[in-house]
């Protein structure tokens, strides 16, 4: 029996990109005492009366089929908050729920892209989008973020990977796994750039509430390119909820009419209950949220006193997010490799810059989602092994 090429392909993508993450796993299982700074998962749990509403949503009967585009009680939550943050109207028919972001740009990808077109993605990027992008056929064009500019696009960079073909471009801005946060005036000229080039521009905002340090601007909230763009986020990592799956897309009305035609071939409408607790979600404020994002700040404060004094490694402060990058170029070590030795002499798990892409060579992510200890301890043992490498 055969099955599809595209299944083939996926199946290959990304097998040893956690290979180091599964090894350690495995360590740990086996008794040796690791230190985890390798996977993003907020460490609390999700605020209790968002998890109340869910489970009163649910004794209510709250339980059937829900409308496909998402229900009208959330659309209205989200239409609201984007014409808030816009300054200008948006309606329910620009907004969608989905079972979170990931879902949304898939869909949102095949509705976009097809065999042919290609994407621009600056790299170092989310592990998750190669396969979600090749499972629309599309060609996917790496656009450079480099380690001189911490990270930030240019817009040069985007000029030289045009193709004839570019249909999309894919910005993830505050940047996953850099922390990078895109100045307004970048953000306007990428959006420029995408006009002049009659480009979609897909604007992954899952870490629009964890910024720290900078600015945030949507090239949705610029009047003049709304309609080019689509955004996707959630209540993952804002509301400490990954595993309940709730996020959606907004853009303009066509574009969510096409939208909503792929996600209704894909799933039927997504469970109530949840939407339920989304939209509750979205309209109070958790005070324990706000000292996990500010604690995400504090840390990789603490990541940089401890490579202060370092001649080898050193760090690029991420503006938001979850994650920092640090460099380990001066040791003539690949990421892969300093990790694989990180893990093997000192029990540190972290991951290569490499599985991000190529402009993260020579770098290792930590994630800021470890205790304190974690990753004083952790980055005592990262200065070093760099040290000692490097003589
Ligand atoms: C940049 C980025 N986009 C999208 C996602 C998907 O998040 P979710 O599907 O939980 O909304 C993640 C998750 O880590 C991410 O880091």
């Amino acid at each position: 029996m055969k099955f599809s090429t595209l299944t083939e392909q996926l199946l290959g993508l990304g097998t040893g990109r956690w290979a180091l993450h599964h090894r350690a796993v495995q360590r740990a299982r086996e008794g040796a005492e690791i230190v985890f700074l390798s996977i993003g998962e907020p460490r609390i749990y999700t605020p209790k009366p968002i998890v109340d509403t869910a489970v009163e949503s649910l004794r209510a009967g709250r339980t059937r089929y829900a409308i496909g585009r998402g229900e009208p009680h959330l659309l209205e939550v989200l239409a609201d908050r984007y014409s808030k943050r816009s300054g200008r109207a948006v309606g329910t028919d620009q907004v969608t729920f989905f079972p979170g972001s990931h879902t949304a740009l898939y869909a949102l990808c095949q509705t976009l892209l097809e065999a042919g077109d290609h994407i621009m993605v600056p790299e170092p990027f989310y592990a998750a989008y190669e396969g979600i992008i090749r499972a629309s056929r599309a060609e996917l064009d790496l656009v450079q973020l480099r380690p001189d500019t911490h990270f930030h696009l240019q817009v040069e960079d985007l000029e030289a990977a045009l193709r004839p073909e570019s249909k999309v471009l894919l910005l993830n801005n505050p940047h996953n796994p850099t922390g990078s946060v895109l100045a307004p005036e970048v953000v306007r000229e990428v959006a420029d750039f995408c006009a002049r080039h009659d480009l979609w521009l897909i604007s992954d905002e899952a870490y629009e509430h964890h910024i720290y340090d900078g600015e945030f601007l949507s090239p949705f909230d610029i009047s003049d390119h709304a309609a080019r763009t689509a955004v996707i986020a959630s209540v993952s990592k804002s509301h400490a909820m990954t595993g309940w799956r709730c996020g959606w897309a907004v853009g303009s009305p066509e574009l969510i009419k096409h939208l909503v035609a792929v996600s209704e071939a894909m799933m039927f409408g997504a469970q109530p209950f949840l939407q339920d607790a989304t939209a509750f979600a979205l309209t109070h404020e958790f005070e324990e949220l706000d000292h996990m994002i500010a604690d995400y700040g504090r840390r990789s404060r603490l990541v940089a006193a401890a490579l202060d004094g370092s001649e080898v490694v050193s760090c690029h402060m991420p503006e938001a997010g979850i994650f920092v990058m640090v460099d380990l170029r001066a040791t003539g070590l690949t990421g892969e490799e300093f990790a694989s030795r990180l893990l093997e002499e000192k029990d540190v798990a972290t991951m290569p810059g490499e599985s991000f892409g190529p402009s993260a060579a020579g770098h290792i992510r930590l994630s800021l989602t470890a205790t304190d200890q974690s990753i004083e301890t952790g980055c005592r043992r990262i200065v070093e092994l760099a040290e000692e490498i490097a003589g």
